[in-house]
């Protein structure tokens, strides 16, 4: 049973906290921007009306370790109204045109874009990443809006060619239920916009559990959705919201309520998620780890591919699934390459993420900072060549938050299977090896257990229809002279093998948010059987 205590892993700076708060500046302008208490405790349940009496969870600012809010989380009691109400919800929903629907999107979108930069700086100040690609991250929620009132009105099925006379075949899709969307701390609000768009679209409830570190974003982005929901007399639990730990996410995840589960998060954590969804038949979308790879050809055009190469690795800092961890270089241009990376690396600007100019913040949490610390000493003991990086910012202060050096590493070995090479690390560090054609380039980019983004640099075609086709990247997102994060939201989004194969946001991905029904009318004043099969007595 969930009792009334703050989360463990989240009471590092409580001591800090009077029971009135006072909030810095820097962070109340904020939260005040997007009608979030600056004292008390914070409701982190919405089903249509905030609550929350469980486990109190504490946001801690990455950059200064302020205790940014303490979050009231869902009890079971509160998790089972939620996804009762979210039921109840889509039942409703479901009554309503598609079309109709896109409107009340159009309009989510229109508050979300008119909250975009106070959204993006509340992602800057309780996830990290910097200022601009905070606010990227609400654009991303902005466009698959637009995305989604579109798909509102061409989310179509088929009609078949039937065999029989007087038959017709059709393929309908339909809404599916409840969607249980798990979201992980570094896209706080992008990945919810991802799934919650196209499964409103198709006539969904959802219900959102997000990071236990990232709260007050859901609390946020929850707000602006809600508002619009209320004005149109929807019920709020169609974009329920549940906050908590470990326990609620168990919850939703092996509730026969929530017919589909979308998991962003670990491979560790996506294998239990896809077993337990799988056991009880529920549908599932993973998007699980990425340990990507840059390929850069001698004919690469190096004015574009360094800087690539520099923000897919350095880039939120290193936290994005999508982030440069390997780089491969042919032999000819790889002293150049490094050359000129390393120059880009000596100039990058560090610090709170909320100052202009600032290009790399604070990693998400303590706990990153001593995987980062672990990661370069394997890297060390195993006698890899560190050309830049490998340590903690401890200056002035930096030592409040959790500023790590981006770090270029030669490994020794370079075989794909080695830990260094197979094992994701959430930090910003980029391993480099040498390579002389791309045959082998190719072999030490999918010879790895994940598989989601992958990027080649090169201006010769041969090349490109190489990497695209058959005997190319296995990754799901396959880029030529772009780099490997970054995506925008029309393509399907997503990975193969340990990534998880699920697909969100642009491309086909929506046909996972509904139930297909395959409908074989008969106008015709026979009863034929297929296949000309013969049945009467
Ligand atoms: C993630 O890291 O979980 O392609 C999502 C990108 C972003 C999304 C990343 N559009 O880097």
């Amino acid at each position: 049973m969930l009792s009334r205590r703050t989360v463990p892993s989240l009471c590092l700076h409580r001591s800090r906290l009077a029971k009135a708060r006072t909030l810095s500046s820097r962070a109340s302008g904020i939260l005040s921007s997007l009608d979030i208490p600056t004292s008390a405790e914070i409701p982190g349940v919405y089903d249509g009306q905030w609550k929350g009496t469980g486990d109190i969870m504490e946001s801690v600012c990455p950059t200064t370790g302020e205790v940014l809010a303490r979050v009231q989380s869902a009890t079971p009691t509160e998790l089972h109204v939620a996804l009762e109400k979210s039921k109840e919800a889509y039942h409703y929903l479901r009554t309503i045109p598609a079309p109709r629907r896109g409107e009340l999107l159009r309009q989510i979108r229109e508050a979300l874009a008119a909250k975009r930069d106070a959204l993006g700086a509340l992602v800057s100040l309780e996830m990290g990443k910097i200022k601009t690609e905070g606010i990227g991250e609400v654009q991303e929620f902005v466009d698959i809006c637009d995305y989604a009132v579109g798909l509102s009105r061409m989310m179509n099925g088929r009609v078949v060619a039937s065999e029989r006379p007087g038959h017709t075949i059709l393929e309908v899709p339909n809404p599916l239920g409840v969607v249980g969307v798990l979201t992980a701390f570094n896209f706080p609000v992008a990945v919810y916009g991802w799934n919650f768009s196209l499964s409103f679209a198709a006539g969904n409830a959802t219900l959102w559990k997000p990071s236990p570190s990232t709260p007050l974003c859901s609390i946020a982005v929850t707000k602006i959705v809600a508002s619009v929901l209320e004005r149109n007399g929807l019920p709020g639990a169609v974009s329920a919201l549940v906050t908590g730990g470990k326990d609620v996410g168990e919850a939703v995840v092996e509730s026969r309520d929530v017919n589909l589960v979308s998991f962003t998060g670990s491979e560790a954590v996506g294998r239990v998620v896809g077993k337990a969804v799988q056991s009880r038949f529920g549908k599932s979308i993973l998007e699980l780890g990425g340990n990507n790879a840059a390929i850069v050809m001698p004919d690469a055009d190096l004015s574009l591919a360094v800087p690539a190469v520099f923000f897919g690795a350095v880039g939120t800092a290193g936290q994005r699934c999508t982030s440069t961890r390997r780089l491969y270089l042919h032999r000819d241009i790889a002293p150049k390459f490094l050359d000129a990376l390393q120059k880009l690396y000596a100039t990058v600007r560090v610090g709170d993420p909320l100052t202009n100019g600032t290009l790399l913040g604070p990693l998400h949490t303590r706990a990153a900072v001593g995987i980062y610390s672990d990661a370069v000493q394997r890297l060390r003991e195993t006698g890899a060549e560190i050309l830049t990086g490998g340590l903690r910012y401890e200056e002035g202060t930096l030592r409040q938050g959790n500023f790590v050096q981006p770090t270029i590493a030669v490994p020794k070995s370079t075989d794909p299977k080695d830990t260094i090479w197979s094992t994701e690390t959430f930090a910003p560090i980029l391993n480099t090896a040498v390579f002389d054609d791309l045959a082998q380039a190719i072999e030490f980019n999918n010879d790895v257990p994940q598989g989601l983004s992958s990027s080649l640099w090169t201006r010769d075609l041969r090349n490109v229809g190489k990497w695209i086709g058959p005997e190319g990247s296995d990754t799901g997102i396959v880029n030529v002279n772009v780099g490997t994060s970054g995506a925008e939201i029309g393509a399907a989004f997503g990975g193969n093998k340990s990534t998880g194969w699920g697909r969100e946001s642009g491309g086909d991905a929506w046909k996972q948010y509904v139930r297909w029904s395959a409908c074989t009318i008969n106008f015709s004043d026979a009863a034929p059987l297929a296949q000309g099969v013969e049945f009467s007595a």
